[in-house]
């Protein structure tokens, strides 16, 4: 059975006007640069359509799917790469665009996968930060919420692929 929603931790709204601020110290930083934004798929999706709305500078967008958890809320130390990354980003600037990062496997794994392409400059922007997990080292540039240690939903991050519609970032009734 699907657990259910125990309470909301981050609103629309306190979304929306996060992503607004967002928006607009990424547009300042990357002015007449070359900036590409590289959503992690799925969970970064939500948030790379937002983000990319209310940017001011010219952009692109490249995906790639890597996989840590499946269907379980602990994540598994292999991380499965189910859809590659194109040569398209050397010489660029590489802004990584995540939704969340709990351990810091995914970014860390990713990061090296990155900077084997060669780009101009690589940096990182999560949505939520969860650093009591974290068990690799990672920088974060761009931070959207900093989160306790709780399972959370919604905005595109899953549980088993369900609630990933949510408009908010909601905490799950895991007990
Ligand atoms: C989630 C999330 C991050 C990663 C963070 O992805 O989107 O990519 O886990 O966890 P970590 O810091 O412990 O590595 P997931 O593997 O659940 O895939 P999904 O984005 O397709 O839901």
């Amino acid at each position: 059975m699907t657990p259910s929603i125990q309470s909301i931790l981050i609103s629309e709204s306190q979304l929306q006007g996060r992503v607004r601020e967002l928006g607009r110290q990424i547009s300042e930083d990357y002015k007449d640069r070359d900036l590409v934004l590289l959503c992690v798929l799925k969970g970064a999706v939500v948030f790379l359509a937002d983000l990319i709305r209310v940017l001011s500078i010219p952009v692109r967008c490249e995906f790639i799917q890597l996989n840590s958890y499946g269907n379980k809320t602990e994540p598994s130390h292999e991380i499965r790469v189910i859809q590659r990354l194109n040569d398209s980003l050397c010489q660029s600037d590489v802004l990584i665009v995540e939704d969340i990062v709990d351990t810091g496997g995914t970014l860390s794994f990713l990061m090296t996968q990155v900077k084997a392409l060669k780009p101009a400059t690589l940096k990182v922007c999560s949505l939520l930060d969860k650093p009591a997990r974290r068990r690799k080292d990672t920088v974060i540039d761009y931070v959207g919420f900093e989160i306790p240690d709780t399972f959370v939903v919604g905005y595109g991050l899953d549980y088993a692929q369900k609630y990933r519609n949510l408009p908010y970032i909601a905490i799950l009734d895991l007990a």
